[in-house]
């Protein structure tokens, strides 16, 4: 049985999942879809497809299996919510949403409906995750330190806070579902931020930097240092990372590895498998299993994730702790 998958916004992050989609067993990409004519052309000539600029029509048309939305954030809620009614299974690119209230209204739908779906927070894919989760069972975990350096967005649509949410609900949202799920759940935090230091930069109205600090229910302590001021090649010197102060001992998590360090010991645990090829075949595996157990984040619980991140943003605007 061949697995008909669309794929909805034909952008910088759809790359990563049709490479991946490719190489999947019984998978076949049948038409792609994006509101720019020319790049959806483009797309489906490279995969030798069918090209859509109404996401509506080709869903109607193709009798597919499943999509990969892979548009701004600020489109998922209208097009998840397209899906459900159709019962149509998708996989959707984090943010979940950018408002708690779109997220309320697809979460009584989907419990309405029980339509397979997965939300891409692929560092949940890394056996790096696995293998931390593990490690910390049995460690006791003193504070929490994170960090995550890079430079005003290089895509326009994630330039504008209003439509992408910031560095925070768009990027550092991966670090912060990372510690709700090797860790366990943040149950307030205030963030401090910066801007202003770009004026040069006409689209941009993000933060150049923020600050923020977390309690978690274990009643310790964590925080998480974001800046957009540098360079796009600082990730190659400084990873983001997350740093686990223990008693005597640290445990650093930076993209497939782990670097744990005592006393007497510098021991590096390194991995090389492609992460969103991981997230991609679990989806893949549960849509024809049916067995969910595959699925690392759905929809419920990335909104969980996302309260956190938008939590942090009204923190900065308001200047006082936001209980979640
Ligand atoms: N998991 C990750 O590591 C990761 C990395 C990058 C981006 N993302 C997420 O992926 C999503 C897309 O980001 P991107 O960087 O690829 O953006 P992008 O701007 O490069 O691509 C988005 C594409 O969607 C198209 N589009 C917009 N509205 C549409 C609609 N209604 N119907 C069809 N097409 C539409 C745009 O024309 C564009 O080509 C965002 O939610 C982003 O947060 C995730």
């Amino acid at each position: 049985m061949e697995i008909k998958v669309g794929i909805i916004g034909t952008g910088r992050i759809s790359n990563a999942h049709i490479f991946s989609l490719k190489q999947i067993e019984r998978v076949k990409i049948f038409s792609v879809c994006d509101i720019n004519k020319e790049v959806a052309k483009k797309k489906a000539e490279e995969i030798g497809c069918k090209y859509y600029i109404d996401y509506k029509e080709m869903i109607e048309k193709e009798n597919l299996d499943c999509v990969w939305i892979c548009t701004p954030a600020d489109t998922h809620t209208e097009i998840v919510l397209y899906c459900i009614e159709k019962n149509l299974p998708f996989f959707l690119e984090k943010p979940p949403a950018l408002k708690k209230e779109e997220t309320e209204i697809v979460i009584e739908k989907l419990k309405e409906k029980d339509i397979i779906h997965s939300v891409g927070f692929m560092l949940r894919y890394d056996p790096a995750v696995e293998k931390l989760k593990e490690i910390l069972k049995n460690e006791k975990v003193i504070f929490i330190s994170s960090e995550w350096f890079w430079t005003i967005p290089l895509v326009d649509s994630i330039k504008s806070k209003e439509k992408a949410g910031g560095q925070i609900v768009d990027q550092a949202i991966h670090f912060i579902d990372l510690i709700r799920y090797v860790f366990g759940e943040i149950i307030s935090i205030y963030t401090k931020r910066v801007k202003g230091f770009f004026p040069e930069e006409k689209l941009y109205t993000g933060d150049d930097a923020s600050c923020s600090i977390f309690e978690f229910e274990k009643g310790i302590y964590g925080n998480l240092l974001c800046t957009y001021a540098l360079f796009p090649e600082i990730t190659k010197f400084h990873p983001p990372k997350i740093r686990f102060i223990c008693k005597k001992k640290l445990i650093e998590y930076t993209h497939k590895k782990i670097v744990i360090m005592t006393s007497d010991k510098y021991e590096e645990f390194i991995w090389n498998q492609d992460l969103y090829y991981l997230e991609d075949k679990a989806f893949i595996e549960t849509l024809i299993s049916k067995n969910r157990r595959n699925i690392k984040s759905d929809y419920f619980d990335s909104t969980k994730t996302l309260k956190i991140c938008l939590s942090a943003n009204q923190s900065m605007e308001k200047n006082k702790i936001i209980q979640i």
